[in-house]
Order: structure tokens, then C-alpha cells, then sequence
């Protein structure tokens, strides 16, 4: 089965069980400033998850494009990509475990055909301490089913201390079997939701070969332990709980959350470990092939640069698709990092010409009838990524010899790293890179400082000229989002602290606002909130940022959503003086202070005027303001 009908065979057989079939959302998260992509299929569903009412109704079936910037170094090994697509399947409060895991488990045996004695299954073991029984239901279901396939499937416990035990499904402790956006337990914020799962894993190894020829060969194998033999292919999520001040308590509706690898399922039905062989990357391999005269798979060094290659090029493409066009900044950087580290591997297979945007044009041709927006955009993205990769090309010869004469001595200068970074476009990661493969360590930090010092002396010469740092986002879009976190504020001001961002879509024609309240506002508390907005217009506050672990934010009382991982450092954009708590500047005071991406306009001053075009109804409990600046 290709991986097109996978996904088509997925989405039909979830349709059939009454779920509505919706699209993908975009890369670039639109109603979560706290993270720059889209990294589960989760993610877009939050607000539903946490009993916001889905205008589909309460069974929803997607294949959701997922960026996981944070896997880049991962990539060259046979299993990780940045960019893959999560078959989802949602109950909001429908049906629950039994339902979905003889769901799941139907769906890949008999619609895929996948063989069931490679299956294996992990469920929560429980904690006491946080008063969340062990999941004998979900084990005790995928045994049932098992039998009915004619397996004698039995349960383990202590798997990563006792190994396999003969048995096909484990119990985990929270660290596995436990999913929330914040990860384990103990980590999640007060009214965050959460819940065991069940996961999935593919075996493709033969016994323990695999593991024994590994460097996890004198710990004892189990599903999850990282040797290569097994692989994740689906996770059920059991969203069934929230965390109050007191521990947790059942939700009102429990969530069914599925999760699976697209090209996880589809490397598995064709019982090869390696991803990159599936065939949606055939286009793309054959492509590189031809160009480099090399074979895939011939030896180590060039299998890793081909996959680099296949995973950044697919990667770049979807992101540029979603308007992550390359810069210097947030989303764009990473575009551009792929771009240009696609780029530096080709050569390592000889390439030394233009090609990576063209590569580009073969991975669209595999996904043409999957995402049609992306292929009407493919002489676009082709162009975008010709051109960046024509930047690079240029200086990318003369900074490698650079390189050579900087490290001859041994070492690399936080101020040489700066060079290759300013004066041959060399991102930090691609110098560090090189720079390992030699033995040498570039101080990381000295280096972020030296960008920060320089940023500072410019941004104070060209005070006036500030630019979106988004490339695609125009000028009067940034307004736009400054407007937002006025808004935002000002309505918490007049109508209460219950209120919460739902949503927020910025075009450079108008803001558009969706909040949490129960009713209609009045006219005078819509004339209250633009007196409010306007008045901080006026008063042309300075905007800044500081970067601080999520924590430290929520304790000082910044407003704003979650993010992935309480740990998690996050950008707080500040309207007005943030010394101000110290009392400072009683000219200027904090007017707000949101955790946010950016980017924003520098002084509020020269906005416009502010007004509500429109307030209206978006769902249940949801308004939505539409609102211009003149
Ligand atoms: N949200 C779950 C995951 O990403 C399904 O694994």
C-alpha cells in the first residue's frame, strides 16, 4: 500500500465511523503565539480538548503536517524526519477506549493488512501519588483482540529492568505512557488536560538481532528502548483528566486523542525500518541519485547525507508552502537553516551545483493530490528556494576555506563564528557542525551574546525602520499584532480576568479577536475598550521583550497560552516600561505583558486609530471582535 492511500484508507475509515474529515491546519500555529510550528497533531485541537465545542461536532479525523525543529540533529538515522504528518482521530467527549482502541487496531490489521504478530503495545502502569490506576483496561482489551487473531498476547510488568518476558504488551511508567502538552505529571500546569495512552509499536527486528548489534546490546531489549528493533507507529491518548490545586480529577467529557506516524504505518507495512524507502520519497531519492551519480545506501557517510537531504528539502518545501518563507528570524530561520544545511550535505554526495531547488519540485510532485495549496504554490516555492540556495552558494566555497584557515590553530573564535555567520551566511548550527566534526566546541552562548550586542547597535541606528522580523508579515500586519496585545489586555481590563484569547488571525487589512465571555458586549464596554487601546497608542509605550523559563513567566503573571514544556523558555514581549513594578518610570507604566513570538512594532506610537468594526458570536462562550486601525 503506497503512503497516499494509507492516508486516504485512514481518513475513509474514520469518515465511515461518522467522524468529520478535516484539513490539515497550517505549520505556522495560528492561534498559539507560544510556539513557532505545529509539532503534533494536537496542537490545533487544544481549545476543543479542553471542552471549547468543534463546529464539526464531536468525531474528527485529520492527517495533520508536523515540523519539530528541535529534531534537526536528529535526522540521518533511519526513523527520524523534521516534518511528518500525524494521522488524527478525535473524540470530544464520544466515545472512549474500548471504542478506540478495537478502532485502531481494525483499521491496521484488516485495512492495512499489517501483521499482527509484529504488533506490540505499552499501556500506563499507574501512580499511586497522583491517584491514577494502572490501566488494566487497555491492556486487558489488546489482549482480547489479540486472541481473536489467534496471539496469546501476554502482559508484563518492569519491562526496561526485566526486557521482553515473552510478552507483547507492557506497562510504563508516566515518563512512556503519560500524554499532556506539558508532558509527565508532575510537570503539568493547574488546568492543563492529560492522560495515560496506549502506544503502538512495530517490530522489525529479527529476535534480538538488531539489538545486539547495537550500543544498547548489554541492557536488556524492550519496546522502548531505543535500539532500532522496535518503532512507534501510533499513540493512543486517553485524555480523560485535568490538574487542579488538589491533584487530578476526572474531565467532564474524556477525549479520545490518536496520534499515527503517516510514514511510520506506511514503513511498517512495507516491514523496512527505514523510512526514507517508503515511497513518497521515491521521487526525491531517484532525483538526488541522478543528480549525484551516487547510489543510496551505498556507505554510511553518503546514506546520511541523502537522508538530510530528502528530510530537510520535503521539510523546507511545506514550509515555505505555509508562508515560512527564509530569514533571519523565528520560522524563516529554520527554512533557512534546512535550505542551507541541505546544501552543505549535498556536497558530501559531490553536488556542487544549483539543485536543491529543484530537488524541492520533486517532493511537491509526491504530495500533489494530498495537498493540492501546496502544489498550486510549487513554481513559488521552487523560485524561493532557488533563490536562497543561489545566496548560500555564493559564499558557501569561500567560507569553507574560511573555515579551514579560522580552525588551523586548533580553535574557533566566538568572533570567527560571527564572521561565517555575517559574511558567508553560515547559520551558528551548520559552524558548530563543522566545527564538532573537527573536535572543536564553539561556545554557543559567547556567541548569542555577540549576535545580541550587534543586533542592539543596530536596532538603534535604524530605530525608526523597523521591519516585521516575519518576512512574510508587511508592516501593517505587525501593527496588527501590537493592536492584538492591547486588545487583549484592554478587554480584561473592562470586562474581567475570566477573559482568554481563543484565537487571533492578522491580515494587513484588520485584527480579528476571539476571547472568552459568556455575552454580547454593551456599546459602552466596546467604546471603553478602544478608549483604552487608543490611550496606549497615545502614550506611545516602547516595546521590548525578554526571554525567561515559562514558569518564571506564569508566576510573574504574564498572560498567554502554554507552551509545549513548563521549562520551556519563552519570549514575554512587554508594552510599555518593564521596569515598572519597581515603580521606575511612572511615565511610562506596564501596559502589558503577553508571552508571544513577536514581532512587534517598537514604540506603539505611530499605530493609527483604533476601532471595533464588529463583535459577534464565534461558538459557545467564544466572542470574536473584527477591529481596523485608521
Ligand atoms: N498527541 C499524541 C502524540 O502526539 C497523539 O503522540
Amino acid at each position: 500500500m503506497k503512503t497516499n492511500d494509507i492516508r486516504t484508507a485512514y481518513l475513509a475509515y474514520f469518515a465511515n465511523k461518522t467522524h468529520a474529515v478535516i484539513d490539515s491546519a497550517s505549520l505556522l500555529p495560528e492561534n498559539d503565539p507560544t510556539t513557532l510550528f505545529t509539532g503534533s497533531g494536537m496542537q490545533p485541537m487544544v481549545p476543543y480538548l479542553l471542552g471549547q465545542s468543534h463546529p464539526q461536532g464531536t468525531r474528527i479525523t485529520d492527517s495533520q503536517k508536523c515540523f519539530r525543529g528541535s529534531d534537526i540533529d536528529e535526522v540521518g538515522d533511519n526513523r527520524h524526519t523534521t516534518f511528518f504528518e500525524m494521522l488524527g482521530n478525535w473524540s470530544l467527549g464520544d466515545y472512549f477506549k474500548a471504542q478506540q482502541i478495537e478502532w485502531a487496531f481494525d483499521f491496521l490489521m484488516n485495512d492495512i493488512g499489517l501483521d499482527p504478530s509484529k504488533l506490540y503495545i505499552t499501556c500506563f502502569s499507574g501512580n499511586e501519588e497522583i491517584g491514577i490506576p494502572k490501566d488494566t483496561e487497555a491492556a486487558e482489551k489488546w489482549q482480547k483482540l489479540f486472541k481473536e487473531k489467534g496471539i496469546d498476547a501476554s502482559i508484563a510488568d518492569n519491562p526496561e529492568e526485566k526486557g521482553m518476558q515473552g510478552a507483547r504488551i507492557f506497562y510504563y511508567n508516566e515518563k512512556k505512557n503519560w500524554w499532556s502538552r506539558a508532558g509527565v505529571p508532575q510537570n503539568m500546569p493547574v488546568g492543563e488536560p492529560g492522560g495515560p495512552d496506549a502506544e503502538m509499536f512495530w517490530d522489525f527486528g529479527d529476535g534480538d538481532g538488531i539489538h545486539a548489534a547495537s550500543v544498547w546490546k548489554d541492557t536488556p531489549c524492550h519496546v522502548n528502548c531505543d535500539c532500532g528493533r522496535f518503532m512507534e507507529i501510533g499513540n493512543n491518548v486517553f485524555m480523560a483528566y485535568r490538574k487542579t490545586e488538589d491533584g487530578f480529577v476526572e474531565l467532564e467529557k474524556k477525549n479520545i486523542d490518536f496520534g499515527g506516524g503517516l510514514e511510520r504505518i506506511a514503513a511498517a507495512a512495507i516491514n523496512n525500518p527505514d523510512i526514507f524507502m517508503i515511497d513518497q520519497f521515491d521521487g526525491v531519492r531517484n532525483h538526488i541519485e541522478q543528480v549525484s551519480g551516487k547510489t543510496y545506501g551505498a556507505n554510511e557517510k553518503e546514506t546520511y547525507a541523502f537522508r538530510v537531504v530528502m528530510d530537510h528539502v520535503r521539510a523546507a518545501a511545506f514550509l515555505i508552502g505555509d508562508n515560512a518563507v527564509p530569514s533571519n528570524k523565528d520560522q524563516g530561520y529554520f527554512t533557512r537553516r534546512l535550505l542551507r544545511r541541505a546544501v552543505r550535505f549535498a556536497q558530501d554526495l559531490g553536488v556542487t551545483e544549483a539543485f536543491v531547488g529543484t530537488v524541492v519540485g520533486s517532493v511537491i510532485d509526491a504530495y500533489t493530490d494530498a495537498y493540492p495549496d501546496l502544489a498550486a504554490q510549487k513554481d513559488h516555492v521552487m523560485k524561493v528556494a532557488s533563490a536562497e540556495e543561489e545566496k548560500f552558494r555564493k559564499t558557501l566555497q569561500q567560507g569553507l576555506k574560511k573555515f579551514e584557515e579560522m580552525i588551523a590553530d586548533g580553535a574557533l573564535t566566538t568572533e570567527d563564528a560571527f564572521d561565517l555567520y555575517q559574511s558567508y551566511g553560515f547559520p551558528i548550527e551548520i559552524t558548530e557542525e563543522l566545527a564538532r566534526e573537527k573536535g572543536i566546541v564553539v561556545d554557543m552562548e559567547a556567541f548569542a551574546a555577540l549576535v545580541k550586542k550587534h543586533k542592539d547597535l543596530s536596532r538603534e541606528a535604524s530605530q525608526k525602520k523597523f521591519k516585521g522580523g516575519m518576512a512574510d508579515t508587511s508592516e501593517m500586519s505587525v501593527k496588527y499584532h501590537t493592536a492584538t496585545h492591547l486588545l487583549h489586555i484592554a478587554l480584561k481590563k473592562v470586562l474581567g480576568d475570566h477573559v482568554e484569547q481563543k484565537g487571533s488571525n492578522i491580515t494587513p487589512d484588520r485584527l480579528r479577536f476571539d476571547f472568552s465571555h459568556p455575552e454580547k458586549m454593551t456599546p459602552e464596554q466596546k467604546a471603553e475598550v478602544e478608549v483604552l487601546v487608543n490611550a496606549a497608542i497615545a502614550k506611545d509605550y516602547p516595546i521590548d521583550f525578554q526571554e525567561m523559563p515559562l514558569k518564571e513567566a506564569l508566576d510573574n503573571g504574564v498572560i498567554g497560552l502554554f507552551t509545549d514544556k513548563y521549562d520551556d523558555v519563552v519570549k514575554v514581549y512587554t508594552i510599555g516600561d518593564p521596569a515598572h513594578a519597581g515603580n521606575a518610570n511612572p511615565e511610562e507604566p506596564t501596559f502589558s505583558r503577553e508571552i508571544c513570538g513577536g514581532p512587534h512594532v517598537t514604540r506603539t506610537g505611530d499605530m493609527g486609530t483604533f476601532r471595533i468594526k464588529k463583535e459577534e458570536a464565534s461558538s459557545a462562550g467564544i466572542r470574536r471582535i473584527k477591529a481596523i486601525l485608521l
